[in-house]
């Protein structure tokens, strides 16, 4: 079975790509490398064995993507990952992010009309819900107010879509609101490449530990948690991978006839800036240099997941600690130096 992955050598398509070939699945990747490296092609096929074709499509040309469509009308299901993510970017260039993260899914949407009854998978993120009044945060949340364009992409594509298949669109969908990935693929050939200055905690702290960067700022102390330091919930990146894969196959299922779902994919625990800090030094047996610094602005306190949704509906539940993702997210920048 035919699976395109779209943005398939970036951090979390190349994970999921494994994932999905190591399971028997025929993937297609498009990417256009604005953030990647062609090198990752390789390194998947050296983890999973088998080497995924591979289209230099780029999303936001619909003439590229109808011309696509047409090659693989055999096509069974979208993961669709291709988007830009900085935050702070975003506020830069707001155009480009509404350009590359919604205009091109409406011709990404609109070209599938030419597939037999596709499956979709959408990258989203729990940054929806902003700073949630209930802790652990549940999918019927509120949706909040987004605080940047990046975040205003996730919401309207999630009503992209929900318009869409209430249009009588002859597709299936499930939204993946993803807490914070971390960590690498344990053998380190694929992992997180931030380019400059990571904005991220973990790539931060890795470059920290490598001596590439000084020390860690920690961005505040004085928030109203148990010691002063916001709390995420911290996914490795091999769970994200695999329950792409697990939401795919429900999708395919013969007798599912759900149109549109949303999942929270998180690991349901919170940890702080600081629990991320001493595991990170425990599990690789090293010090992290580090300061405290004033808070950033525009951060939540504190976001973690209900997971309760996922493991009925998907049978799904994140098997890695945070500290197997931060043994791995390390082993990763070695391998970088
Ligand atoms: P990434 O930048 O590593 O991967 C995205 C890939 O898409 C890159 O390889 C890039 O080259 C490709 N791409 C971008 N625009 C394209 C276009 N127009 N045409 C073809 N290819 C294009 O990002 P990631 O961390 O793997 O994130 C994947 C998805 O998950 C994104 O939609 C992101 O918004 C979402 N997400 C990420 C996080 C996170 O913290 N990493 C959290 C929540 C949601
Ligand atoms: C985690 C914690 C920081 C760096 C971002 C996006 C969000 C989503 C996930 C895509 C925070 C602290 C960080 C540093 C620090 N992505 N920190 N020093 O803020 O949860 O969310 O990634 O959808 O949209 O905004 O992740 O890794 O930036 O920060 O103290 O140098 O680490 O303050 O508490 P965040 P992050």
């Amino acid at each position: 079975m035919k699976i395109l992955v779209t943005g398939g050598l970036g951090y979390i398509g190349s994970h999921t790509v494994v994932a999905l070939q190591e399971k028997g699945y025929k993937v297609v990747i498009i990417d256009n490398l604005s953030n990647s490296s062609i090198e990752v092609l390789d390194n998947i096929t050296k983890i999973s064995g088998t080497k995924p074709l591979y289209e230099n499509v780029d999303l936001r040309e619909k003439k590229e993507v109808k011309a696509f469509i047409e090659k693989h009308k055999d096509i069974a299901g979208v993961i669709h990952f291709a988007a830009y993510k900085a935050v702070g970017e975003s506020v830069e260039i707001p155009l480009e992010y509404y350009e590359n993260n919604v205009a091109a899914l409406v011709y990404l949407l609109r070209e599938m009309k030419h597939l037999q009854h596709p499956k979709f998978i959408f990258s989203s993120s729990c940054t929806v819900y902003g700073q949630a009044e209930k802790l652990p945060i549940t999918e019927d949340a509120p949706v909040q107010a987004a605080n940047s364009p990046y975040g205003n992409t996730k919401q309207i594509d999630e009503e992209i879509i929900q318009d869409h298949i209430a249009s009588g669109a002859d597709i299936q969908a499930i939204s993946l609101r993803y807490f914070n990935p971390i960590g690498a693929h344990p053998t380190a050939l694929i992992g997180e490449l931030p380019i400059g200055v990571p904005l991220n905690l973990v790539p931060y702290v890795t470059q920290t530990a490598a001596g590439k960067r000084e020390q860690l700022s920690i961005w505040g102390d004085d928030y109203p948690t148990a010691d002063g330091t916001c709390i995420r919930d911290y996914i490795h990146v091999m769970d994200l991978g695999e329950v792409h894969v697990i939401a795919l196959e429900k999708l395919l299922e013969q007798d599912y006839k759900k149109k549109y779902e949303v999942y929270n994919v998180g690991t349901g625990k919170g940890n702080s800036v600081l629990d991320v800090v001493k595991t990170f030094e425990k599990v690789n047996n090293l010090k992290l240099p580090y300061v405290i610094a004033d808070r950033r602005p525009g951060d939540v306190i504190s976001a973690y997941a209900d997971t309760t949704k996922a493991e009925n509906d998907l049978n799904w539940k994140a098997k890695r600690t945070m500290a197997d993702a931060l043994k791995d997210a390390w082993l990763w920048e070695q391998k970088q130096h």
